[in-house]
């Protein structure tokens, strides 16, 4: 029986990136975004042989991830992988100016959402015999920028949050891992990108001095998840091309 791995937006970047791994490897993906677009893309990942279906879900909603992980076990009956990967970025403001809504609006998708996603899918993943977790941080989960606070504090807590799940679901077989990226080139930064100086300066701020692609985040995911990870849980991985090094 093919492994059942959930992705959450799954519809764009390094979430598409990442469907497209683990069905390589030959995995069936559900894809659980709020982008419409994810179900011409099913279409189109099944005439790429891939086997993948489209959950409306805003990762945010509790009701929403709940339904979700309930129409995997009615379609499928199992999950093996999660990967928490739907994100946003904050308008750049600073603290004191950062209305509470908008503070909100990004901790509930980037941090509430991951905590969502592990608390319905972790019992359906025990239920079937055990399995793996990536959530998707940030390299400003380590370290601060100036006006992106709600940012840097949601990523911050999904590095925390992993340990705990790892701490919290180790014996039942499930591991939990996080993969930290830099500076990857998916529609996210695209408001960085129209800011040509402030996008040299970016891009070039890591060790390989270039952006990555969510294609080298995706092999990350895909290693963390794999049995090659066998012995790895609550770490979180930098795919930053060293830019907290740098
Ligand atoms: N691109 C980068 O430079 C970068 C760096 C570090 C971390 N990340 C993280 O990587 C993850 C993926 O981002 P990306 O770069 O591929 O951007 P992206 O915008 O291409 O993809 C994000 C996906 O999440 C979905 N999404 C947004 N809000 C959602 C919600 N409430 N419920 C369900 N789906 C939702 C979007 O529709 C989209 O498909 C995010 O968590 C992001 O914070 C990205």
């Amino acid at each position: 029986m093919p492994k059942v791995a959930l992705v959450t937006g799954g519809s764009s970047g390094i979430g598409l990136a990442t469907v497209r791994r683990l069905a390589a490897d030959g995995m069936e993906i559900v894809i659980a975004d709020v982008n419409e677009k994810g179900h011409n893309l099913v279409e189109q990942l099944h005439k790429d042989g891939i086997k993948a279906s489209f959950q409306h879900c805003d990762v945010s909603v509790e009701e929403a991830v709940k339904q979700t992980v309930e129409e995997v076990k009615k379609q499928y009956g199992q999950l093996h992988v999660l990967i928490n990967n739907a994100g946003v970025g904050n308008r750049e403001i600073k603290l004191t100016d950062l209305p509470v809504l908008e503070w909100q609006k990004v901790i509930d998708i980037n941090l509430t959402g991951v905590f969502l996603g592990m608390k319905y899918a972790i019992p359906l993943i025990e239920e079937s015999g055990g399995g793996a977790i990536v959530n998707v941080s940030s390299l400003l989960g380590f370290k601060g920028k100036k006006l992106m606070s709600a940012y840097n504090a949601s990523k911050a807590g999904v590095i925390t949050l992993t340990k705990n799940a790892a701490l919290e679901y180790g014996k039942h077989n499930i591991r939990v891992n996080a993969v930290a990226p830099g500076v990857i080139d998916t529609p996210i930064v695209d408001g960085w990108k129209e800011q040509e100086q402030k996008w040299e300066v970016l891009s070039r701020a890591n060790a390989l001095r270039r952006v990555g692609t969510p294609t080298e985040v995706a092999n990350a995911i895909r290693f963390l998840v794999s049995e090659e990870a066998s012995y790895i849980t609550g770490t979180t991985l930098m795919v930053d091309g060293g830019g907290l090094t740098y």
